[in-house]
């Protein structure tokens, strides 16, 4: 079978990581053409890349006859213009979060993939793909916690961008929380609270730091996030489940445990969302160039979380946002899904 020729739209941080892992640690790709706003980015990135070119227009890049699939890896507001035209042309692509910057224009791109009739855009919600919150999945599925009840999360990092703001913490990184209670939950979150405790004085100026979520779901299960973007220590995703038998936690970061002579015990600490969730980029990505290949029988170009997970995902953080300024709990607004056919 031939590689999927990939184009990559954006070659930041996540992009230009995702380049490196298609070319060197995923089999059946190959990147053919970059893209980046800046240019020389682009063309510095595909001058390491054997066979590889820069394109100056991100929807040149996805027209390229060349290309047969795409990754968005571009800011969230160019996400949508992106997305329709991988549509327009038939083209696979995996799109980091968020699918949009709203919901409203997140509906109108799983409105126009169903009417196209393929599935092909899947969302970059890559901690579905971790092992331990797939461990805990099976595990849950299996029915070893009996009916789940409760989900206590918890998501720091060391420190955020100066351009970071409060919203922020809810659209970026909440955001991943979202996603996991409904990968776990099978089930929609149905309503949202922020609340402000008392802020960081570390912090910068003006953002909400720490803030706590509280969410429910469409059956009444309660999940409590804390999010707490400038801790300066370490990154550190928790979550336990809690269920009618029992109990489960995940991210604890306990890898090599090592005593000293000095009479200290302890392991290293994660330092950042790349190290951690490593290994899930990469089964990720492995899962969808397998399913591009598969996909021309299918018509089903995906192996994870899809356009609705994205809107899905973007209705809960824009009542998350409403409730950050009011203070108050706020109903999740979303069509039902059964609205639209092939959704
Ligand atoms: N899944 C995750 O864990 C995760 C983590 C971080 C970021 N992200 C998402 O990945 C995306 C990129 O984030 P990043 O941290 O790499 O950002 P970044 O700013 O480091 O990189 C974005 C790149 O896109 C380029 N760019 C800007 N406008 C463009 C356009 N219209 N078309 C093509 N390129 C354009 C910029 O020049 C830059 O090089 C965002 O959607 C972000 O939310 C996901």
């Amino acid at each position: 079978m031939s590689d999927i020729k990939i184009a990559v739209l954006g070659v930041g941080i996540m992009g230009a990581d995702h380049v490196a892992r298609i070319t060197s640690r995923i089999s059946g790709a190959a990147v053919v053409v970059v893209n980046d706003y800046l240019a020389e980015k682009a063309e510095t990135i595909a001058a390491g890349i054997p066979d590889c070119r820069a394109v100056g227009d991100p929807l040149d890049a996805i027209a390229d006859a060349q290309v047969d699939a795409v990754v968005i890896a571009s800011p969230g507001p160019s996400h949508e213009k992106q997305l329709l035209a991988c549509l327009e042309h038939g083209k696979p692509v995996l799109c980091e979060k968020p699918l949009t910057t709203d919901a409203e224009t997140s509906l109108a791109v799983v409105k126009r993939e169903a009417e196209l009739g393929n599935r092909l855009i899947q969302v970059g919600f890559m901690r579905r793909f971790d092992r331990e919150y797939a461990q805990l999945k099976s595990m849950l599925d299996a029915g070893e916690f009996g009916r789940p009840l409760v989900l206590h999360c918890v998501h720091r990092n060391p420190a955020v961008p100066p351009t970071f703001d409060s919203a922020m913490v809810v659209r970026d990184s909440l955001v991943h929380e979202v996603d996991v209670t409904r990968f776990l939950f099978d089930e929609e979150i149905t309503s949202i609270q922020i609340i402000r405790p008392a802020t960081n004085p570390g912090a910068p100026e003006g953002i909400q730091d720490p803030q706590i979520a509280i969410m429910r779901t469409a059956s009444g299960k309660h999940i409590d996030v804390e999010l707490f973007v400038t801790t300066g220590v370490a990154y550190e995703v928790r979550t336990e489940l809690v269920g009618e038998k029992g109990s489960a936690f995940i991210g604890l970061d306990v890898g090599l445990v090592r005593k000293t002579a000095t009479g200290m015990w302890g392991g290293q600490i994660t330092p950042g969302f790349r190290e951690r969730f490593g290994q899930a980029y990469d089964t990720e990505f492995q899962r969808w160039v397998d399913a591009v290949h598969a996909g021309a029988t299918t018509g089903d170009y995906t192996d994870g979380p899809v356009a609705w997970d994205g809107y899905a995902a973007a209705a809960v953080c824009e009542a998350g946002v409403r409730s950050l300024n009011s203070g108050e709990p706020v109903d999740v607004r979303m069509v039902a899904r059964e609205s639209i056919k092939g959704a």
